[in-house]
């Protein structure tokens, strides 16, 4: 079975692809030569994985799926949601995008936050969901120098490292995408037995 991900970005299309079962093969939007943005406008995670992946649905009509991650705080309403990789502007800064967070926060007692992960998955005309949450709290200051993003403001619940304290192979255990990914794993493998 073959899948198109739509992504541009190599990196999460080789990580999907070492994680689901034999028989599936992932296609990248490079493979299929589509180099053009994905549009991206809805308010929710939800909404935008699933307009990514009915995008390119509709325009190769292939089976396709499509994520969109985001940290969502709180204090803050549920910001920065959509917005986490551009909070603080076009440059996609993660340095600036926590300098933001921690400002906005400070005196706020509730620094309760979560990271959520959607894929979209469209199999045959079929719409599919699948969710992966990891709890936390939004620290006073940035701790450790391993993964990307918010990971260094970032304590996940029933840990005492952040997420870029912890070993990566630990993250990657217990991360929101990796919970994500591995329902999707199971629904293909379910799908692809006789
Ligand atoms: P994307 O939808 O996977 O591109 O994620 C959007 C943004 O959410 C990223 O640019 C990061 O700012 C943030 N983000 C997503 N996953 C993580 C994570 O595992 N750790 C820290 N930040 C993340």
């Amino acid at each position: 079975m073959e899948l198109i991900f739509a992504t541009h970005n190599p990196h999460k299309t080789r990580e999907i692809q070492a994680l689901l079962p034999d028989g599936i093969s992932i296609l990248s939007l490079k493979d299929i030569d589509f180099h053009e943005d994905i549009p991206e406008n809805q308010s929710t995670l939800e909404g935008n994985a699933f307009e990514k992946a009915n995008f390119i649905y509709e325009k190769f009509g292939m089976s396709c799926f499509a994520d969109d991650t985001g940290l969502e705080i709180d204090a803050l309403k549920g910001e920065p949601g959509v917005f986490s990789a551009r909070y603080a502007g076009k440059k996609k800064d993660p340095q600036a995008n926590m300098d933001k967070v921690l400002k906005k926060l400070e005196g706020e007692a509730d620094r309760t936050a979560r990271f959520r992960c959607v894929i979209s998955l469209i199999i045959d005309g079929e719409k599919k969901r699948f969710d992966g949450v990891v709890n936390g709290q939004i620290l006073k200051e940035k701790r450790g120098t391993q993964g990307f993003g918010y990971d260094p403001i970032f304590l996940p619940e029933g840990y005492d490292q952040t997420f870029a304290e912890m070993p990566l192979e630990l993250k990657n255990k217990i991360s929101h995408r990796s919970q994500a990914i591995n329902k999707l794993a199971d629904y293909l493998a379910n799908r692809l037995k006789p």
